[in-house]
């Protein structure tokens, strides 16, 4: 019999078991079963008599409520994948992995916010009240009117934040909080619940927006800020590819805002940078664009961003070829060479094929499909596009090019870059000073690749 008061909590998804096993029946995970003891201590349960008896009240759909406005903090790039700024008495998650400058960003966001006049707080549990300041004063920060505190004990935090009336509250990090109503060690699914609980309707009730900072790990080994995710208004997802200078905020989940929008920043000496024109930072403007390179128009969130997609397919020395993709999904990729062999009459069985997104920029948009078919067939036909020419379009199984969405925008944007022309589904939307080459067939858009016919 499991002792009083001890269960099995995954690490990685949340679910709870009576038994210990190797691997979690819920999401199949392995050694991420740990025991956490949940004994409430006596009295932290109000008996049911005390519960106030009380009608629930309806309203109707037409009833006006002005809503408070929101926080903007100043940081352009954060306030727009907020949805216009922090909504008051919201509680937001920033999940990444560790070191890729979640600290940085909030410290940055909460400084801004002090600056443009709320009455920020900035907790640190992993850091002491020392390193937060040097770092601040590194970054140009110093002169912010915010407050500082290193401190784990979730009791201690939430008394702080209600001593004084603050309008935001970054908690860094949400694994090191720990809470004695619970016997878990910190980082425990069960501390880490409590403490978002706690926290989450702190920032109700008083209506103060509590950023929480979360680490997330592949190996289970700290619980994973998902089971967290479902008790908070936004979730925000802070990315960078190893190796590049930039990160981007990117939102999962917004109560109060478009979840497709993205904050582009840059990694430097004094923080993070914001990255007005994401656009000329993806790019590679030095030098000629060679064979395998295409410009693909793209939509993040609300903004067009150009960016480079390239691809290289070379015979392939072992039997089995290889295909390796970053920045793009390698599903899509097996679709597309599918596609291209089945419907243009191109071979890939030989050969390797590689295609990378430039910048450390990560595509999701199906747009961008036809971009990558022309860097695949300008890099199979020792071709290069021309310099000037931007792609994008959906390609189905049978090989049609479908239109996107918002090609005014997409258009907009590479005309002024620079481009002078499009290769793009069929469309109506004329641009100033760019030229659109419609295909409604992907056959006839590789064609004008193999041959170089641009008109
Ligand atoms: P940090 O914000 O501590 O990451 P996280 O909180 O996500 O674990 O940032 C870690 C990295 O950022 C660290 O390797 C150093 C780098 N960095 C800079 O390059 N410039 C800076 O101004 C700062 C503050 C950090
Ligand atoms: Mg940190």
């Amino acid at each position: 019999m499991a002792r009083d008061g001890a269960q099995y909590v995954c690490q990685s998804c949340g679910a709870v078991q009576t038994r210990w096993g190797g691997q979690c029946p819920a999401c199949g995970a392995w050694n991420t079963l740990v025991e956490e003891i949940t004994s409430r201590p006596p009295g932290a349960l109000k008996p049911a008599s005390a519960a106030r008896k009380s009608r629930l009240a309806f309203e109707g759909l037409d009833t006006q409520t002005p809503s408070p406005p929101r926080l903007v903090t100043g940081l352009g790039e954060w306030d727009r994948v907020c949805g216009g700024g922090v909504a008051p008495g919201s509680a937001i998650l920033v999940g990444g992995d560790p070191g890729v400058g979640k600290s940085t960003l909030l410290l940055q966001v909460a400084a801004s916010a002090a600056r443009a006049g709320a009455r920020c707080a900035y907790i640190s549990g992993e850091e002491a009240v020392e390193q937060v300041r040097a770092r601040a004063q590194r970054m140009g920060l110093a002169d912010a009117p915010l407050k500082l505190a290193a401190e784990t004990s979730l009791r201690t935090i939430l008394e702080g934040l209600k001593a004084e009336p603050f309008d935001f509250a970054v908690i860094d990090s949400i694994q090191t909080l720990w809470s004695d109503a619970h016997e878990a060690g910190p980082g425990s699914v069960t501390q880490v619940r409590a403490a978002a609980g706690e926290l989450t309707r702190l920032a109700k009730s008083r209506g103060v927006s509590i950023v929480l900072v979360g680490h997330v790990t592949k190996d289970g080994a700290i619980a994973g800020p998902r089971v967290i995710e479902h008790m908070v208004d936004a979730v925000f997802a802070f990315e960078g590819e190893r190796g590049y200078p930039f990160r981007i905020l990117r939102g999962a989940k917004n109560r109060f805002g478009a979840t497709d929008e993205i904050g582009v920043f840059e990694m430097g000496d004094a923080g993070l940078a914001e990255v007005k024109n994401p656009s000329a930072l993806f790019l590679n403007t030095s030098g000629e664009r060679a064979a395998g390179a295409a410009v693909f128009a793209g939509l993040e969130g609300s903004r067009p961003v150009l960016v480079e997609i390239q691809a290289l397919v070379a015979p392939s020395a072992y039997g089995n070829p290889r295909r390796a993709v970053v920045g793009w999904d390698s599903g899509r990729l097996a679709m597309i060479l599918a596609v291209l062999e089945a419907r243009c009459g191109l071979s890939f069985g030989d050969r390797d094929v590689y295609l990378n997104v430039a910048g450390g920029l990560r595509i999701t948009e199906p747009a961008a499909d036809l971009a990558a078919a022309a860097a695949l067939a300008s890099s199979a036909f020792d071709q290069a596009l021309p310099q000037d020419c931007v792609v994008f379009g959906e390609i189905s199984l049978s090989g049609e090019v479908r239109p996107v969405s918002r090609i005014d925008a997409r258009l907009k944007e590479a005309a002024k870059l620079g481009f002078r022309r499009a290769l793009a589904p069929q469309t109506e939307v004329q641009t100033p000073g760019l030229k659109v080459t419609s295909a409604s067939r992907l056959v006839d858009a590789i064609q004008r690749i193999e041959h170089a016919d641009w008109p």
